[in-house]
């Protein structure tokens, strides 16, 4: 899975968010260390607070079907670049504390950190990150 072929899944899915408040459709392609690909879109509600980024629904539909190892996430929005919100990163730095991020775009353009980058100094209850 090449970062090319990872930032078009995230583009794919990303026709499929339900985000009819903001007008502002992301998707996420998360790649797990064995391979797998789970995607994520934000999906918006009319109450808002329940509203979930696209980047925790790929998380959430990995971790409850039992994946542990990831490796990178891409994101795609129709800005240059979306950067993941504080909530996000708190879960990436909880699910995956190594994680590359790209962020990318519909042409292609990307911007690669670690979650590392984003988030330092973060929280945390365990001993070893
Ligand atoms: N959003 C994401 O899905 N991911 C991000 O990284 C930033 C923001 C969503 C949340 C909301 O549905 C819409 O974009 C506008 O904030």
């Amino acid at each position: 899975m090449t970062d090319e072929q990872l930032l078009q899944l995230a583009n794919d899915i990303r026709e499929k968010a339900y985000a009819p408040y903001s007008g502002f459709k992301v998707g996420a392609a998360l790649l797990c260390a064995d391979g797998t690909v789970f995607t994520g879109i934000n999906i918006e509600n009319g109450t808002y607070t329940p509203s979930v980024c696209a980047e925790r629904t790929a998380f959430f539909k990995a971790i409850s079907e039992g994946y542990k190892d990831f490796v990178k996430i891409a994101v795609t929005c129709d800005k240059p670049y979306c950067s993941p919100c504080g909530v996000c990163r708190q879960v990436m730095v909880e699910h995956a504390p190594n994680l590359e991020i790209l962020m990318g775009n519909p042409k292609g353009t990307f911007k690669r950190m670690t979650i590392k980058d984003l988030l330092p100094e973060s929280f945390s209850l365990l001993e070893d990150n």
